[in-house]
């Protein structure tokens, strides 16, 4: 009987050291065991400067940023890869701890969420096939085909702007980018930092030099989780005020663009 429950106690331990190791895809680099618990981020990390994955590892400024908030809270940062839209729900029904994805503050989303401290400014931007007919925002009407990455601000503001008839929505930015680059759109709206990254990926593409919307970026919690969002935004004035997320900033945007 004893050895019995210790062979079942084995298995248990094993199966969960098999989950530790292979974990769920990209991993955020963590000490397991040293914290007071869990920070769960959900983000798209389809989104550099912001979030993306590279070798395996979830990496840039919204990450970096969300590592240290976590470790100045005591907790251990968890990241949760999710499409775009669902990033709110998910965290109103209290699925993730909060939203942080280079997510724009707008009223409508104030209606579902609070937000923090912003902590970045942002522009919409246009991409463009090199020596498309567009050649600034005036030259975007309701018969050009755009390209958008579904629920964001470049697909709301667009479909208020040119119509629903217009907006051809992918899940992710590259996505958009990828049937940019193939004749399915005339152009793509998307924040300016990713739009460059998507350029610079891709060739034959360009950006507008104009701006399509101006916003900032925070990072959103439930309703009614004050005590969560007054740590959070203490975190971010300390890290702002010590230079540390402009060094984040520094590390991937070059301060002449
Ligand atoms: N700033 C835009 C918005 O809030 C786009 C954000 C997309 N973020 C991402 N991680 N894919 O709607």
């Amino acid at each position: 009987m004893m050895e019995r429950k210790k062979l079942v106690a084995f298995i248990m331990t094993m199966v969960v050291a098999m989950a530790m190791i292979t974990g769920c895809g990209a991993s955020s680099s963590s000490k397991k065991g040293e914290y007071e618990g869990e920070l769960i981020m959900a983000t798209n990390a389809t989104f550099p400067p912001y979030e993306f994955v590279e070798n395996g590892e979830y990496e840039g400024i919204d990450v970096e940023i969300a590592g240290k908030i976590a470790e100045e809270l005591n907790l251990e940062l968890v990241i949760e890869d999710v499409e775009f839209g669902s990033i709110i729900a998910g965290v109103e029904s209290g699925k993730y701890d909060m939203g942080m994805a280079g997510m724009t503050v707008t009223d409508e989303r104030k209606e579902s969420v609070n937000f923090s401290e912003t902590y970045a400014v942002a522009v919409q931007s246009v991409i463009v096939p090199a020596g498309s007919d567009i050649k600034s925002i005036d030259d975007i009407s309701a018969d050009t085909k755009i390209g958008v990455q579904q629920d964001t601000t470049g697909d709301i503001y667009a479909t208020e702007d040119y119509g629903d008839e217009a907006i051809v929505r992918y899940k992710a930015g590259p996505d958009a980018v990828q049937a940019l680059a193939s004749g399915k759109v005339d152009c793509v709206i998307i924040d300016k930092e990713p739009a460059k990254a998507y350029v610079a990926a891709n060739d034959g593409l360009e950006l507008l030099d104009s701006a399509y919307a101006e916003e900032e970026y925070a990072i959103c919690v439930a309703k009614g989780n004050d005590e969560l969002l007054e740590k959070i935004n203490t975190a971010l004035t300390k890290l702002k005020s010590d230079g540390t997320i402009d060094e984040i900033v520094s590390k991937y945007i070059s301060a002449e663009d």
